[in-house]
């Protein structure tokens, strides 16, 4: 038995013998990358250094990640699938290559000392090759030669399996080779291995990011080579505990039981409660994991909002169905997430009352628009049977689930044309899809110019609001796309159009002046010395970057902040500064949009 705090400390400590330094997991919410909603993998946070940027920590890093993935939310419920889940990372930014990353990969799953694991129930896969990139070798023969796993463990194969891009789009990417575990019994472990059969399962992928996607089937080779590695945190722990279901550790285990206390039923009871049950204490820790961010973001209809309310609403549709009939009760799950977190991510206990406050409003409007929905269907009941494009409104418009609809409708002897229902379902979530893919469309790569010069923008605009308000401005948050800047901060409020002028004038001045922008490496408490502003929790004592705007020979600066960047060298290559708005964000917060042309 290894807990998941043993198994984490335990993946940290063995890079860290290998010379990694260890580093903070980021914020779930992207730092100013506007074609993603979420961290999805812990080579997000890790973009600029991938293409060459110097980290502050150094070339060699490692740490365990929070991480959201809604691409495949429908599949969650099984033993495997998660919203939340904790991506543990090593990486190395332009120092080392195949051979060691593999051969550190392969010493710490089957080294005694570390996670033990029968060697003969490991596989492999590498790239196959294909038109634009050619066969991983390199790495088919370290597998081979070095590491000495039999060749029919390897497989080749092709991109779709053996190529890791960040968003499906443009960006840094690379071959990767994936280690896989059999979870059947350890006699009848395949002679040769079949990515196809379920008992192999993934446990780790080692990408080697060497390529930079520009379009569709175009590379060009980056400045440095990579590694980049993610191993899913609730998935090893589950294999090393003999689980085979990630939500019996104990990353989920204290959620399950108070489900199980609150509903009165067993999770193994059936197939249907255990999914319910699976699918309330994933998207619940999600959503409380999301709203706890230092960004604060709260159920809406758009972007991460709009995916935070729709995880709690799915909750609460299979809370009913599981008969839980507590009113507001899914700020009990919040408060276990809070407790059994709280050593490794404090932000949910730190933010616990936010969370719960958010979690009752979002349950009551919830319950509310049910109510709605309920009067909705009694219409329909007029009706012998309730169509296809009926029911998939009830779902749409009033979040009324198709098993909800389908009981009621029994209890009035009426039938729902499923089909019908299904085929709305599939029409839609095909539009919905193209939506999403547009967003990412621009890709990382292109708007990554335009929106490092949003970022310094940033750090001049907040600079000048302290000179115009006060020192009592803190930054709450900021948005970047490649075509304007969202800035929120504290301030109680409204600003007059004198000062927003008085703002705008400095940040022009600023950039007219054509002010140097520097950046040096510090340790948080040197950072804070020299009147660094900015917010940087730092678990490990990791090293911070500073960077500093305009400073003079008699020491005067324009901006001096805590910040991993990237930013421009000079100001005057920002054009020209522009606030179009100013508005309240939420109670005591304000919200600035602005462009530059
Ligand atoms: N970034 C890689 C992944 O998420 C390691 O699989």
């Amino acid at each position: 038995m290894i807990t998941s705090k043993e198994l984490r400390q335990k993946y940290l400590d063995f890079f860290k013998t290998k010379g990694h330094t260890i580093i903070s997991s980021a914020s779930l919410i992207p730092e100013n990358d506007p074609t993603i909603l979420f961290t999805t993998a812990g080579m997000h946070p890790l973009v600029p250094y991938l293409f060459g940027e110097k980290h502050p920590a150094g070339k060699c890093l490692t740490n365990a990640q929070k991480c959201i993935r809604t691409n495949d939310i429908d599949e969650v419920g099984d033993i495997t699938h998660h919203t939340f889940f904790e991506m543990l990372g090593n990486w190395s930014l332009g120092d080392y290559f195949k051979e060691e990353a593999i051969a550190m990969s392969w010493e710490f799953l089957t080294s005694p000392q570390w996670l033990n694991l029968d060697k003969n129930r490991i596989a492999v896969s590498v790239f196959a090759g294909d038109n634009d990139v050619l066969f991983d070798q390199e790495a088919y023969d370290i597998w081979e030669n070095k590491i000495k796993i039999s060749k029919k463990k390897i497989a080749k194969l092709p991109k779709k399996d053996n190529w890791w891009n960040p968003v499906d789009s443009t960006g840094p990417c690379g071959p990767d080779t994936e280690i896989f575990y059999w979870v059947g019994t350890s006699e009848c472990v395949p002679e040769v291995f079949d990515s196809n059969n379920s008992l192999w399962v993934e446990i780790w992928n080692n990408v080697f990011m060497q390529y930079n996607k520009i379009a569709e089937g175009k590379y060009e080779l980056l400045k440095q080579r990579n590694v980049d590695t993610g191993m899913g945190l609730e998935r090893i722990l589950s294999i090393l505990n003999n689980l085979n279901d990630d939500y019996k550790t104990d990353l989920f285990s204290n959620i399950i039981f108070k489900i199980e206390y609150l509903s009165n039923k067993k999770y193994n009871a059936s197939n249907e409660i255990t999914k319910a049950m699976r699918i309330i204490a994933d998207h619940l820790k999600a959503a409380a994991f999301i709203i706890a961010d230092d960004k604060s973001i709260t159920p809406s209809n758009t972007n991460q909002g709009y995916i935070v309310r729709r995880l709690i609403r799915r909750a609460i549709r299979y809370g009913k169905q599981l008969g839980i009939s507590q009113v507001l009760w899914i700020k009990e799950i919040a408060k276990i997430v809070a407790h059994d977190y709280a050593s490794i991510y404090p932000e949910v206990q730190k933010n616990i009352n936010f969370v719960i406050v958010q979690f009752n409003k979002e349950e009551e409007k919830f319950n509310k628009t049910l109510e709605h929905g309920l009067k909705k269907f009694v219409e329909l009941t007029n009706n012998k049977t309730i169509d296809g494009i009926a029911a998939f409104n009830l779902y749409q418009t009033y979040g009324f689930p198709i098993e909800i609809t389908q009981e009621l409708a029994k209890e009035k002897g009426i039938s729902v044309d499923e089909v019908g229902y299904k085929q709305e379902l599939i029409k839609h979530q095909k539009l919905s899809r193209t939506v999403l893919a547009g967003m990412f469309k621009g890709g990382l790569i292109n708007a990554l110019p335009e929106t490092i010069k949003y970022h310094t923008a940033v750090h001049l605009l907040l600079a000048a609001l302290r000179q115009v308000l006060g020192k009592e401005v803190i930054q709450r948050g900021s948005n970047i796309t490649a075509e304007r800047l969202r800035f929120d901060f504290l301030y109680n409020e409204k600003m007059t159009k004198e000062q927003l002028q008085q703002v705008e004038d400095l940040v022009n001045q600023a950039i007219k002046q054509n002010l140097k922008v520097t950046c040096e490496e510090l340790t948080l408490e040197q950072a804070k010395q020299i009147g660094a502003i900015g917010v940087f929790e730092s678990k490990y004592g990791e090293r911070v970057k500073v960077y500093t705007i305009g400073q003079d020979q008699d020491n005067n600066v324009f901006s001096k902040e805590i910040c991993n960047g990237p930013h421009v060298k000079q100001t005057s290559i920002l054009g020209r500064f522009k606030i179009q708005k100013e508005e309240s964000s939420s109670a005591g917060v304000r919200r600035i949009k602005a462009i530059l042309d």
